[in-house]
């Protein structure tokens, strides 16, 4: 069947046909926090990109269905090489993942003869193949801790580079990429929604800015801020829209208020329950990566889950 007339079903009827195909393809769906509603809602598993690529090496499925971007189904791919891995639109890449090539991280690696390298899982898997160790939003403070050198460098995010050197105190050398969704916020925002909503605690991603992540009070990865949601009763949210609407909809005795109502990342939106459904029925589309940068991707990666 086309796309077009997955375009045209009812929302009920995607639900059907798509549990139909989960269990005729005995595939499983890995969705990110920032995907939007109606795919959240079909998930069998939902979480941050850590948890993700966990859950890619714990599932015994043929076939996984990857709701998030381009990085995120290349690191469940090189960590399940004997499974097909698929996402459902190749537009939806991460725009900081690509602020770094393996070309580029060479260079930097030799003006800083001996400094280990930490990528953030947003890159490519040729960028973690020339990496030392792989972190995600969750775990960057604990990675860049654990090396035994006091100069590290980090690529490609400036901002969670920053906040990993103001947790540790070690030298971080951050590349200068940035998430365009993250870099957005300023200390007004905070300023505002703390005059709009006194008393509720402020959270932030720490892809933001160094000074909006100052003014906060919790810096937390996607996954993180939906622990602390069972902890308060209101939260200020300084992330992308998709994971304050999973708040909402999970607590609707709480209020979650987006510290921006245009922190939209258009990448993760390129997917949507249509999409999904037909990529389930085609098996498309297929991730692959190339044999040369396989090893070395997931030794990045198996040291970073090692911790
Ligand atoms: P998390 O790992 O916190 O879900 O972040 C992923 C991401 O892309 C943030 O912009
Ligand atoms: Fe990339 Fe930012 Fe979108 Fe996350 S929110 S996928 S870092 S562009």
């Amino acid at each position: 069947m086309e796309f077009e007339q997955y375009a045209r079903m009812s929302a009920d009827e995607l639900v059907e046909r798509c549990e139909k195909l989960k269990s005729a393809r005995n595939a499983v769906l890995l969705v990110h926090n920032y995907q939007v509603g109606p795919v959240q809602g079909v998930a069998d598993y939902l979480g941050d990109s850590l948890r993700l690529a966990q859950l890619a090496t714990e599932s015994d499925a043929d076939l996984i269905v990857l709701c998030g971007v381009h990085f995120m189904a290349e690191t469940a791919k090189i960590l399940n090489p004997g499974k097909k891995v698929i996402l459902p639109s190749l537009a939806a890449g991460c725009p900081m993942a690509d602020m770094i090539t393996a070309d580029e991280l060479r260079g930097f690696k030799a003006e800083h003869p001996g400094a280990p390298v930490v990528c953030y899982v947003n890159t490519s898997a040729a960028v973690k193949s020339e990496s030392d160790i792989c972190c995600t939003s969750s775990n960057a403070v604990r990675v860049v801790d654990s090396l035994d050198a006091d100069e590290v460098l980090f690529v490609p995010d400036k901002n969670l580079g920053a906040y990993a050197a103001s947790q540790t105190g070690k030298n971080v050398i951050a590349w200068d990429g940035y998430c365009y969704v993250h870099n957005m916020f300023v200390p007004e925002d905070v300023v505002v929604a703390r005059a709009e909503h006194p008393n509720v605690p402020v959270v932030v991603h720490p892809e933001c800015p160094p000074e909006v992540v100052k003014m906060a009070d919790f810096v937390e990865s996607t996954g993180g801020m939906v622990r602390l949601a069972e902890e308060h009763d209101s939260l200020i949210v300084g992330t992308e829209i998709g994971l304050v609407d999973r708040l909402s909809r999970e607590h609707t005795d709480k209020r979650f208020y987006p510290l921006s109502p245009f922190a939209v990342c258009r990448n993760m939106k390129m997917i949507d329950l249509p999409r999904v459904v037909w990529a389930l029925d085609h098996e498309r589309h297929e991730i692959e990566v190339p044999d040369d940068v396989m090893e070395g991707a997931r030794r990045s990666l198996e040291r970073m889950m090692a911790l």
